[in-house]
């Protein structure tokens, strides 16, 4: 039977799923690995295609090797990106974001499972709508089970590289790697803008509701 954790409700599990960056080497056990994989292909894709597929990394060396090309691309994209972003309500935020990208750097390859989630087509908007689904199913089953992740593309930076190391082929892309395994902190809720903010009624900019 695969086991479940019986106190996290669907809901509480979409509000409390955030990156969760600092995940202890403890391995996950292969039911609940399969049950997180099962959650994360029910999602829907375009026309119920389903070019995904799903690389689970573990091997320590294979690890250790995706490590250092996301450590190269985040130090590069860092060293290119502008001084100050500002997120949606104007609050200056890459300060925070440099220092939160710098563990998974650091220590990708300690994470139990990396999990590189693939879709084969041509890139638009829609291939990456027919993925991205599944990459939150995926997240948010594994918040379900205890288990930390975080959505990650730095490796894009160097991604034919990830590519030769995996045997992916030519026309699969990898649209994010996601480092699992049971958190060192402890859940919380995500911190978004208010939903009463982005919520409108009819028509553009008139709020459905009020703070
Ligand atoms: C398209 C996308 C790409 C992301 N790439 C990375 C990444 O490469 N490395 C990383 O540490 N976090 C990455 N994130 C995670 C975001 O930084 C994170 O979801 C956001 O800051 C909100 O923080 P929270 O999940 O802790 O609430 C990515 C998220 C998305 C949606």
């Amino acid at each position: 039977m695969t086991p479940a954790d019986p106190n996290v409700s669907v809901l509480e599990a979409l509000r409390t799923t955030r990156s969760m960056r600092r995940l202890k080497p403890d391995p996950i056990p292969d039911d609940v690995l399969h049950a997180i994989l099962d959650a994360a292909i029910r999602a829907p894709s375009g026309s119920n295609q389903q070019t995904w597929s799903f690389i689970v990394v573990t091997d320590d060396d294979l690890k250790r090797k995706l490590q250092e090309i996301y450590f190269d691309c985040a130090r590069r994209y860092f060293a290119a990106a502008p001084r100050t972003v500002s997120d949606g309500s104007g609050e200056e935020i890459m300060s925070r974001v440099r220092a939160s990208a710098r563990h998974p750097a650091e220590h990708l390859h300690e994470a139990p499972v990396l999990v590189l989630c693939c879709i084969r087509g041509q890139r638009s908007f829609s291939l990456g709508a027919s993925i991205y689904p599944a990459v939150q199913n995926l997240m948010v089953a594994a918040r379900a089970f205890g288990i930390g992740s975080t959505l990650t593309t730095f490796h894009l930076g160097r991604e034919q590289d990830v590519k030769d190391l995996l045997g992916i082929p030519d026309d699969v892309h990898t649209a994010a790697l996601i480092p699992l395994g049971y958190p060192e902190g402890r859940w919380g809720e995500a911190k978004r803008l208010p939903v009463e903010q982005v919520v409108f009624h009819d028509r553009f900019g008139q709020h459905l509701w009020r703070d």
